[in-house]
């Protein structure tokens, strides 16, 4: 096709038809519900709040059973996180249910690293995710997608204001996962106590730039309930399992002298509007924000940190292999100048050590001509006792010499005067 027939083609407007009967493709939604049905959901929710606060409580009273809960002890010397994965179904809908808590959060006395592993977690998440998507057999379909769909941040009752560690946290969390902010155990609160409480919290969520899940008012169909339950947040909850009569039904309640607690009593707390928005009205919402927000935003920040990009300086479109000559150039050059200054090191080593050996030869000689000039002397010194001594040795043959002439003519004169004498005598 020519450029310019291409180019009428795309422009051209597209035009309305009317069918003359039913041809069939209407059914695709349900087809679609179906395959999906088939396939299954998976939906993973993360848990961070205080050791005991009440999250395996309400996880229990939100799905209406009983996940193995297992009490975090208040020694913990790190924050570690704990999957567990549940297969619920209901009608004929299965779900892969993923609870992650977050052990030990909150009872380390240096919080400041507390955030660090569950953003960890969460990243190891959609590191798994990008993984697979990358991989050239991949397997997507029936792939056990772990990311979290949904953070429900668990604030203490204190009904005073957020802790500088909930604030770290959530402002850490909130650019990769949807947070939805609940207060805890909202039984121990008055209600006035509660109601300013929420207040303050939202204010000092905006202040500190705090950015929570928002229920989305863009589908007509929901956007009334879900600009009202905006204005609700945090939602005040209460868990229970345990079952108390009222009236002639048995419901869900907490139970103390003074009065029982409904959990699904929408004037006693807020319980069912979370239930409302996290599972019955907002859940397909909560997976796909995690996978067209958070996930893309993960993806592209680490696609670009790989050197990938779209474009390229000339805002030309860059393909896959252009940017694999590219970072191959890139490694290539790199590699060079590394190997370069290898080599530089080894030159300069080499030059170190040999001015180091020539600095000990230079030594040794020195060493060696000091203990020659040593030697010199004491031989100059032995000579010269040697000398002393053979002149001392001459002296004394000298003398004994001297001595012995003496003596032999001494001895030849007493020898003599006898003979002396005698003539005398015959005289
Ligand atoms: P760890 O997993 O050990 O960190 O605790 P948790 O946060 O899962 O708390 P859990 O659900 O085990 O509850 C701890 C205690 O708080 C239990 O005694 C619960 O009965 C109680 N509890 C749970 N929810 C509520 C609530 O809404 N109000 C009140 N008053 N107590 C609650
Ligand atoms: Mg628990």
């Amino acid at each position: 096709m020519a450029a310019t027939d291409l180019e009428r083609f795309s422009n051209e407007e597209k035009r309305n038809l009317s069918l003359g009967g039913h041809v069939g493709f209407d059914s695709l939604p349900d087809q679609l519900v179906s395959k999906s049905v088939t396939q299954g959901f998976s939906f993973n929710i993360l848990c961070v709040g205080e050791t005991g606060i009440g999250k395996s409580t309400l996880m229990n009273t939100l799905f209406n059973t009983t996940f193995e809960t297992e009490e975090a002890s208040h020694y913990e010397s790190t924050v570690r996180l704990r999957p567990r994965t549940y297969d619920l179904q209901e009608s004929n809908v299965h779900l892969k249910l993923t609870i992650v808590d977050a052990v030990g959060f909150g009872d380390q006395i240096n919080k400041d690293e507390s955030y660090r592993p569950i953003v960890e977690y969460i990243d190891t998440q959609f590191e798994n995710y990008l993984q697979e998507e990358l991989k050239i057999r991949r397997s997507l379909f029936n792939y056990h997608d772990t990311r979290i769909h949904v953070c429900l941040y668990f604030i203490t009752p204190t009904g005073h204001s957020l802790k500088s560690l909930d604030l770290v946290t959530m402002k850490k969390l909130d650019s990769k996962v949807n947070i939805i902010p609940i207060i805890a155990k909202a039984d121990t609160i008055s209600k006035s106590e509660l109601h300013k409480f929420k207040i303050k919290i939202m204010s000092e969520l905006v202040s500190n730039g705090v950015q929570i899940y928002q229920f989305p008012t863009d589908d007509e169909a929901v956007a009334e309930i879900n600009s009202v339950m905006n204005a609700h947040l945090p939602f005040a909850v209460v868990g229970s399992t345990e079952e108390v009569k009222v009236g002639n039904k048995l419901v869900r309640a907490r139970q103390y002298p003074w009065g029982v607690v409904q959990v699904e009593n929408e004037s006693h707390c807020d319980f069912v509007k979370l239930r409302e928005m996290l599972i019955r009205v907002n859940m397909e919402d909560l997976r796909e924000q995690t996978h067209t927000r958070h996930y893309e935003l993960y993806r592209r920040c680490k696609l670009e940190e790989m050197g990938f990009k779209d474009t390229d300086p000339d805002s030309q479109p860059f393909s896959l292999q252009e940017t694999y000559e590219t970072k191959r150039k890139e490694f290539l050059g790199e590699l060079q100048k590394k190997e370069e200054e290898m080599r530089q090191m080894f030159v300069n080593k080499v030059k170190e050590t040999e001015a180091e050996l020539k600095e000990k030869e230079r030594e040794l000689h020195e060493k060696f001509e000091h203990l020659k000039r040593i030697h010199q002397e004491e031989k100059r010194k032995v000579e010269e006792k040697r000398r002393e001594l053979e002149e001392e040795m001459n002296a004394f043959n000298r003398r004994k010499v001297a001595m012995e002439t003496l003596q032999s003519q001494s001895l030849q004169a007493t020898s003599q005067q006898p003979l002396k004498k005698d003539k005398d005598k015959k005289n």
